[in-house]
């Protein structure tokens, strides 16, 4: 079996199992609890969370704890705009559905305006006109994922955070598909607010984290014992937690030798690829820069290039057809029809990790020639 959907999801890593199984087995202790049991639990969180803030640069009390990147979006979001009565935000049409459902959801409460920075066919973000809206609304909230999740591309991030502060706006980048894969100096970048989910680097599903610039205060969206000081009520996940720091650690060990590792990967499937099916088309920016871990391609529209997806699964070759959330459906993916609302044509999403090799590449594009041949 060859797993090449790692923007869905990536295996856990070893390491990461071994340590959160060792907890598991020795600390069950309510990290709320006052007795030993308890305090240990608690130790072991505390020693997560200054993990996890030395290597972004943060204080450990800007990290709060979640169940993942889905519910951060929605608290980041909802506060902005419930407790911060932000009157005007600024994003893009390309951004993951928990951004956009969640902005879709308040519009029919709250009284604020959207709008929506222009984007050219490889889905760049034009961050002038970002600039331009900036100017005429400063004071706004601009919301602009780090990495595209379905076709790679990469945000300026520090540019866009430099025109934040210029026009005193507040910053929210959905940095899930950068965690762990670049150094996200989160000071550096003028960042006010950013999410992540562990399972997308190798780490466990079920946790991730909000961080949120201590300058600024907003309310929880869950209610309860006060766990995370007040702003995320409910038992902490230990195991999950333990196994994101571990997750992250090695990520940081690693992390050039990974992103040149799968920099080669991509380019040389990018190769083999044109080489060897002169239609393929690319989306995106994956063809000179991008995420080192995806490649999105079109097949022009035939019977053959629409089995492409379930014939390379029947092969043993695990692919996305747009993201996670639509995989499996046949619901056109909306960052491509944003990109391109004429492209009908069967699109295939490649993501690597680290576990991948250029001998599975091998295999997975003599499967797609046979595939399309036929
Ligand atoms: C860019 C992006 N944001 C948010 C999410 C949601 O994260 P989670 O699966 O932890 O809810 C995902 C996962 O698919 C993602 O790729």
């Amino acid at each position: 079996m060859i797993y090449f959907d790692n923007a869905a999801t990536s295996p856990i890593d070893p390491e990461v199992v071994i340590e959160m199984t060792k907890v598991m087995k020795e600390n069950f202790g309510n990290p709320s609890s006052i007795h030993s049991f308890g305090r240990e639990a608690r130790v072991i969180i505390e020693d997560a969370r200054s993990k996890i803030s030395s290597f972004l640069n943060v204080s450990p009390s800007e990290i709060f704890f979640t169940s993942g990147g889905t519910e951060a979006i929605n608290l980041i979001i909802r506060a902005c705009i419930i407790d911060l009565k932000i009157e005007n935000v600024i994003t893009s049409n390309l951004e993951h559905h928990a951004v956009f459902k969640t902005l879709d959801y308040l519009k029919t409460k709250e009284k604020f305006n959207i709008q929506y920075v222009n984007y050219d066919k490889s889905g760049r973000i034009d961050i002038y006109d970002l600039k331009n809206k900036l100017k005429e609304n400063p004071k706004s909230l601009v919301v602009l994922m780090h990495a595209n999740n379905e076709i790679g591309n990469l945000l300026p991030i520090k540019k866009v955070g430099e025109f934040c502060k210029e026009f005193d706006s507040l910053f929210f980048s959905d940095t899930v598909q950068t965690m762990g894969k670049f150094e996200n100096n989160f000071k550096k970048l003028n960042l006010d607010f950013a999410a992540c989910s562990a399972h997308k680097l190798h780490g466990p599903k079920g946790i991730g984290f909000v961080y949120i610039n201590g300058e600024i205060k907003i309310n929880p969206i869950i209610f309860g014992g006060g766990q995370e000081r007040n702003m995320r009520s409910g038992t902490e996940n230990i195991y999950g937690i333990t196994g994101m720091a571990k997750a992250f650690e090695i990520a940081y060990r690693e992390m050039k030798k990974t992103q040149d590792y799968l920099n080669n990967l991509k380019l040389y499937m990018i190769s083999e690829l044109k080489k060897n099916i002169s239609s393929i088309k690319f989306n995106g920016e994956c063809e000179t820069v991008g995420l080192p871990n995806i490649i999105s391609a079109s097949f022009p529209e035939n019977e053959k290039a629409e089995m492409l997806l379930m014939n390379l699964d029947i092969s043993g070759v695990a692919v996305s057809g747009g993201s996670a959330c639509t995989s499996g459906t046949s619901k056109a993916s909306h960052v491509l029809n944003a990109i391109d609302p004429n492209n009908n044509d069967p699109t295939i999403r490649f993501s690597f990790s680290k576990f991948n090799t250029k001998d599975e590449i091998d295999k997975c594009v003599s499967v797609m020639v046979k595939v399309l041949q036929k």
